[in-house]
């Protein structure tokens, strides 16, 4: 049986044999295209050359490109929906055209040389003709020359039959490739339109030959492109003879590595099954979002919010089947090994894979107790009141103060019995992003504006009250969340799980003055952030994971990665003071303090 690196390679070998320069596929981060998120198609990073721009390569291309597609998040834990997948594809950029096209996608179809399908079982849909663009009788011609009977062509409309690449730029009519999987017809007028599952695409041959202008006019192309797309998940599925993609020869290593460490077994039970294929697809995304060379790390934002969302669910889905801590890193780590020889990348960024992985469960676990707590009392009240949908308010406090992404809540509701708003908790996200976006710009601008020697001193003192803190809660989880410093006071956030007794803020207060008066020298160094971890300095790591830091040190009494700045001594400071102690959000403390 074909397995996947064998059609990878074939495919390349099959275009190059028609003249096409194989080229490497592009970043999953795209370049100067802040339209979309992650690259989705194998045609995105071609755009500009689409367009009209010279290939250095030339006009004939093929290539192997990772694409992320997450808008249906949700109903990953199917049979054929993933997040990640490979698209192989071959261009013409304004060289041949719909019959050489059509041809060597019939070749490279049905000739056993190449992957030998029966041509019985193939169907084929073309443009059905609109005012923009006629009715496609030229390919359907083609088909037929290849000897395609006409009840295997159906013709389609735009809907179905026309590639976008977005709201503007290069579109134009497709074809596309059906494999019939012999599942009985839905009805009497089944086809490829339909998504009952008979007939699956498996290759998507788009003839580029307008422009889509700003105001949704279309202009022909200067050139006429072809632009293919075959997805490796999907085809590989079909020629092993599989019912799911998750069930071919990509997913084997990372199935068996989950059986192992829950000790459950694909197809134990259909939840069992949902979770195996969940964690097996988001690990596989984050891997490789985490190994891209233009990598981001888990955020609240973009790309980070995205990779955020695909790590906590696997999380969520590995508790529900009892695997132990940090196994999302061994799942990483087979997908890591099985495509070292493809994407070296991967390979290349284990650590940091692995670093990232680490750091996001640990974050996810902070909160993730006190969250499920919530969420029973939110369900408890909807039960009391008679109700069955959360509001989109409660859904976003249980994303911004427990870190839940809203797909977690909507699942957990739905386990329920319940839905969430999920309208309401888009409208309370865009407008708290408006409002961080401003906050920080707020905080820049007061930043420069403040940076007076006052602000120095208290920021030295933040550095020291954390140190002592941890010292005085004995808890290595005092993580600092948040630090805002005026010319008049500090303001210090940490996790912390309940009120600090006034003993203990007696005993903060003792530390900070004892180290102040030490009047010890406030050292900073530049290192590498790995040295600097290694240093034992503490500090937030998480965004800056291939930079320079700089390490403030202050005696035995602090060592923490910082930007600065700070006071030159420690005896600079005066007389510290804690004035208040409170909560700021569940699991959060909120210290206020003064230097006198
Ligand atoms: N751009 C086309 C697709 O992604 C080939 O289906």
């Amino acid at each position: 049986m074909i397995k996947s690196d064998e059609l990878r390679s074939k495919f390349l070998k099959f275009f190059a044999s028609k003249e096409h320069a194989v080229i490497q596929g592009a970043s999953l981060i795209p370049e100067n295209d802040p339209s979309v998120l992650f690259t989705t198609a194998g045609m995105h990073p071609l755009v500009p050359y689409l367009l009209g721009q010279p290939h250095p390569a030339g006009t004939r291309l093929t290539d192997v490109q990772k694409c992320v597609r997450t808008g249906d998040i949700d109903e990953v834990g199917d049979a054929s929906h993933l997040t990640f997948f490979e698209m192989l594809g071959n261009w013409s950029l304004g060289d041949y055209f719909k019959k050489e096209a059509i041809a060597w996608s019939w070749e490279f179809l049905t000739d056993p040389k190449w992957l030998g399908l029966d041509p019985e079982k193939l169907y084929f849909t073309v443009f059905a003709g609109d005012q923009d663009s006629p009715r496609d009788t030229e390919a359907a011609s083609y088909w037929m020359a290849q000897g395609v009977k006409e009840d295997h062509i159906f013709y389609l409309p735009k809907e179905n039959n026309w590639w976008w690449a977005g709201n503007q730029g290069p579109c134009g009519p497709d074809t596309e490739m059906f494999i019939d999987t012999g599942k009985p017809a839905c009805c009497d007028t089944c086809s490829p339109a339909c998504d009952c599952g008979k007939y699956l695409e498996i290759w998507n041959d788009v003839f580029m030959q307008y422009n889509r202008n700003a105001d949704g006019t279309l202009t022909a192309l200067a050139k006429k492109n072809v632009d293919t797309g075959m997805g490796l998940e999907r085809t590989i599925g079909v020629l092993q003879g599989v019912k799911s993609v998750y069930e071919t020869d990509l997913f084997t290593a990372s199935l068996a590595k989950i059986a192992e460490l829950s000790g459950k077994n694909y197809g134990d039970s259909e939840k069992i099954t949902k979770a195996f294929r969940v964690i097996a697809d988001h690990i596989r995304t984050a891997t490789f979002i985490l190994g891209d060379p233009k990598a981001v790390t888990p955020s609240n934002v973009d790309q980070g919010y995205v990779l955020r969302r695909l790590i906590r669910r696997a999380i969520r889905f590995a508790n529900g089947i009892e695997m132990p801590a940090n196994s999302i890193i061994e799942i990483a780590k087979v997908y890591i090994l099985q495509y070292q020889e493809v994407y070296p990348e991967l390979k290349e960024h284990e650590a940091f894979i692995v670093e990232q992985l680490r750091l996001e469960e640990e974050r996810f676990m902070r909160t993730l107790k006190q969250g499920l707590k919530e969420f029973e009392k939110v369900a408890n009240n909807l039960k009391n009141k008679g109700e069955t949908v959360v509001d989109g308010v409660t859904a976003f406090h249980l994303y911004d103060t427990f870190g839940f992404p809203p797909e977690i809540t909507k699942e957990m509701a739905a386990e329920q019995g319940y839905s969430v708003d999920m309208a309401g908790f888009e409208e309370c996200f865009k407008e708290h992003q408006k409002k961080s976006s401003q906050g920080s710009e707020q905080r820049f601008k007061g930043g420069l504006a403040e940076q007076t020697e006052e602000t120095a001193r208290l920021h030295t003192a933040t550095h020291l009250m954390h140190s002592a803190l941890r010292k005085v809660l004995n808890d290595p989880d005092v993580a600092q969340k948040g630090s805002n410093i005026t010319s008049e006071r500090l303001r210090f956030d940490f996790t912390f799980g309940r009120k600090v007794t006034r003993e203990e803020l007696d005993e903060v207060e003792k530390l900070v003055n004892e180290a102040i008066e030490a009047d010890v020298e406030i050292i900073c160094e530049q290192m590498p952030l790995e040295e600097a971890k290694a240093s034992g300095a503490i500090g937030l790591f998480e965004s800056k994971y291939d930079s320079v830091v700089k390490v403030y040190t202050m005696g035995e009494y602090s060592k923490e990665i910082c930007g600065g700045p700070h006071a030159s001594r420690t005896g600079e400071l005066g007389k510290f003071k804690i004035q208040k102690e409170e909560s700021s959000s569940a699991g959060v403390r909120r210290i206020k303090a003064v230097l006198q």
